[in-house]
Formats: C-alpha cells, sequence, structure tokens
C-alpha cells in the first residue's frame, strides 16, 4: 500500500505540512509520498490518497482543485482524505466569534463531500512572510484591514497535524 500526499502549496507552507503527513504515515508503516499534484499525471498506482491545498480567498489552489476533478472516479473508489491550511494567527474564533478552522472550509469541499465522500477533511492553521509575497498577494497582504486577519508567522498545528497523521495511518 503505497500513499499520495498530493499538495498545491504557493510560498511553501502547504508543502511542509504535506511532507509532515508523509512522514508520519512513513512512520506509521505506511509507505507514503509527498508530491506535488501537478507532477502526478498518473495516480494509478497509489492505495490512498491524502490531498491538500492552501485558500486564497476563500478557494483551495486551481491545481488541487483540477486533480481532483479529472481524478474523482479513481479518487471515490479508494481511501481519500483532503486538508487545506489557511487561517493564520492564534485565534481560535473570529470577530463574530465563529470557529476559525470552520470559516477557512474552503468552498470546494462542498463539491468533494458530494463527489468523492473523502474519509475525512481538515483545515489546518498555515504560515505566511508577507516579506515574500508576490503579485497581487503582496498588495492585498500588506493592505491594513487585511494584516489584522492574516497575520505574519508560522501557524501550522504540527502537534494536532501528527494527530491527523496518526488517525489516518489507524484507518488504513
Ligand atoms: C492574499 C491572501 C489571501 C488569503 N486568503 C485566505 C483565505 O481565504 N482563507 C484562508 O484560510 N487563508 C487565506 N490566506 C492565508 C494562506 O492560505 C496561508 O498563508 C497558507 O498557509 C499559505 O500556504 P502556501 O504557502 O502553501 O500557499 C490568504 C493569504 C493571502 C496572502
Amino acid at each position: 500500500m503505497t500513499v499520495l500526499v498530493g499538495y498545491s502549496s504557493k510560498y511553501g507552507a502547504t508543502a511542509g505540512i504535506a511532507e509532515r503527513i508523509a512522514a508520519t504515515l512513513s512512520t506509521a508503516g505506511l509507505p507514503a509520498e509527498a508530491r506535488p499534484v501537478a507532477d502526478v499525471h498518473d495516480p494509478t498506482g497509489y492505495d490512498a490518497f491524502v490531498i491538500g491545498a492552501s485558500a486564497y480567498l476563500g478557494s483551495w489552489r486551481k491545481d488541487a482543485t483540477r486533480f481532483v476533478r479529472r481524478h474523482h472516479e479513481l479518487l471515490a473508489g479508494r481511501p481519500v482524505w483532503l486538508f487545506s491550511s489557511g487561517p493564520l494567527g492564534t485565534e481560535t474564533t473570529d470577530a463574530e466569534g465563529r470557529d476559525m478552522l470552520t470559516q477557512a472550509v474552503p468552498k470546494q469541499f462542498a463539491e468533494f463531500a458530494e463527489s468523492l465522500s473523502p474519509r475525512g477533511t481538515q483545515v489546518f492553521y498555515g504560515a505566511m512572510d508577507t516579506s515574500k509575497l508576490r503579485g497581487r498577494d503582496s498588495l492585498v497582504g500588506k493592505m491594513p484591514a487585511v494584516e489584522k486577519i492574516l497575520p505574519n508567522g508560522d501557524f501550522r498545528d504540527w502537534p494536532a497535524i501528527d494527530a491527523w497523521a496518526q488517525d489516518i495511518a489507524r484507518e488504513l
């Protein structure tokens, strides 16, 4: 059994999460490969899938969405987990008192719940370094109103990521 931990990451935060999940699965005895989904042209050799991408403006990154749509028949017949990385900061609720992780579920997850019936979906806190943002992200990221909801820093919750990966290993 080999697990694909496929990811789409713009600045590296989600790639780090995917590498960590693959390492945790491997340590648990399940061979796992972390690879950008854009490089995976033929996924038929994988027995299970963990697919993750960062969210920008409410949407999962396009190449992860494209990968899942293109291979949905294969994925629907095998165990699949999805994750998203995004919310920044140490708050657990937003200004309206709503759960940060629930609010950050990318809109594509509703579609994939129907087309794939994933065994699990999860949102993880992300990471951002405003000095590394490019193009439009740089303009948006530096807007004073946005800086409040998208603070700089690495907020990835490694214990939560490890626990999720260990649950997957147990299920498989
Ligand atoms: C312009 C911009 C928009 C963002 N929009 C969202 C969003 O809608 N939801 C969210 O959870 N995170 C959002 N984020 C935060 C990123 O998803 C987060 O930094 C993520 O961990 C980046 O991962 P990556 O480096 O793998 O792309 C946004 C960040 C920027 C710079």
